[in-house]
């Protein structure tokens, strides 16, 4: 087992990794505050890991344990089920001292933390994510939050969890698309802090998306350092952090544009990804060797690397303009100054970010 710490003063948490830690649930006791917990799940991760993780709980000291099962998919990461959750809380009978405790995915682990967040002004919770993503991204940094149907994430706070538990088994049960999905991020870690993971991801790749044991475990370990060194640096994303968002503006507004749940985030990041490099090359930061590194890497896995037919430059300015970072009606992106070295920055023609789009879209021929 590896253990790494996010450094938060009080607020310092450890982050377990390796494979069967499911099973030594022992190592959350510490993370507890009280009595209760619930335990938060989805209808598809519940089939697997429901029973051993319930099983796994009586180790712990507890006294009522509670179980919410949430539907499956983006779609459902939305206030209605934030407030089911608020809704179990109060008839379950949940005190301050509670803990929620976040078994799934990257949504299951925002919607949990929000509501916790929320829940009597902030109560404790863990986070025990079972996709690829969520163990190298969502379930470290204490972001929580829900989408809005006019955009992604509009609604949140930031939550640091107590504890986050990664068994790399879990793995074994995730569909192919979402392990290729959850590798974009990995390499997005590579691209923005170090260039040195990036080529080791060249090299291993093959191994990682077939789950090689040590292989998976140094990527999840890799890529938790580094966001978790980016998050103790500026946890309320006041500057550095942001570089976590490389590809993402891009990515959201294709995931917007599309609908939520037709491209997974990761699918979505990874076009993005090449997006940001394209930009960063058009503007002659970045050497035009990397989008092409990039690209292959992303072919590798099956990844997209044009948009679909049915989205246009158009929209997707449209909807990066109502992303996040856009300061003063003016789009904010992460670009690369070089390999391992990422920026926010304005400093880009709107012509050139036109360019870059539209070297993504199909063109649509005129029918006559
Ligand atoms: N909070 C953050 O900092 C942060 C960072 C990145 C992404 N996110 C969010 O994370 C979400 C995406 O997360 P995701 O990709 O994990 O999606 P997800 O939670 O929808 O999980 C993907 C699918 O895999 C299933 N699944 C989960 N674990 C499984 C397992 N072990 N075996 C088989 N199936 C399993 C899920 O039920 C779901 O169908 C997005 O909403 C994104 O906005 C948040
Ligand atoms: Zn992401």
């Amino acid at each position: 087992m590896r253990t790494l710490t996010v450094e938060l003063q009080d607020r310092s948490y450890p982050i377990f990794i390796g494979p069967g830690l499911l099973q030594n649930i022992r190592l959350i006791q510490p993370y507890l505050k009280g009595p209760q917990a619930i335990l938060i799940t989805n209808d598809t991760v519940s089939q697997w890991y429901l029973k051993p993780t319930l099983n796994a709980l009586k180790q712990l000291d507890l006294k009522q344990v509670d179980i919410h099962i949430i539907a499956d998919g983006e779609q459902h990461k939305t206030l209605e089920t934030f407030e089911q959750i608020q809704s179990a809380l109060l008839k379950k009978g949940h005190h301050r001292n509670t803990t929620l405790i976040a078994l799934g995915g990257g949504v299951t682990g925002d919607i949990t933390g929000f509501a916790a967040a929320c829940y009597q002004r902030g109560v404790n919770f863990i986070q025990i994510p079972t996709t690829l993503l969520a163990q190298v991204d969502s379930s470290v940094g204490g972001k929580t939050g829900v989408n809005h149907p006019l955009g992604k994430n509009m609604i949140g706070a930031f939550h640091q969890p107590t504890c986050v538990l990664i068994d790399t088994l879990a793995l074994r049960t995730l569909p192919q698309r979402e392990l290729a999905a959850g590798t974009a991020e990995i390499i997005k870690y590579g691209l923005i802090y170090s260039e040195s993971f990036f080529i080791w991801l060249e090299e291993n790749i093959e191994k990682l998306i077939a789950l090689d044991p040590e292989t998976v475990t140094e990527a999840i370990e890799q890529s938790c350092a580094i966001k978790a060194e980016i998050v103790g640096q500026d946890e309320q994303e006041q500057g550095l952090r942001a570089i976590l968002n490389l590809g993402h503006t891009f990515g959201h507004a294709i995931e917007t544009g599309l609908g939520f749940g037709q491209w997974l985030h990761g699918e979505a990041v990874a076009l993005g990804l090449l997006m940001a490099c394209d930009l960063s090359e058009r503007i002659g930061w970045l050497d035009n060797s990397i989008g092409k590194r990039l690209k292959h890497l992303l072919q590798t896995l099956t990844l997209p690397t044009t948009l679909p037919k049915n989205l246009s430059t158009e929209q997707i300015l449209s909807l990066m303009k109502l992303d996040k970072k856009v300061l003063n009606d003016s789009i904010r992106l992460v670009l690369l100054r070089s390999l391992g070295h990422a920026v926010v920055t304005e400093d880009f023609l709107t012509d050139q970010l036109i360019k870059t789009l539209n070297t993504f879209t199909t063109p649509t021929t005129l029918s006559s």
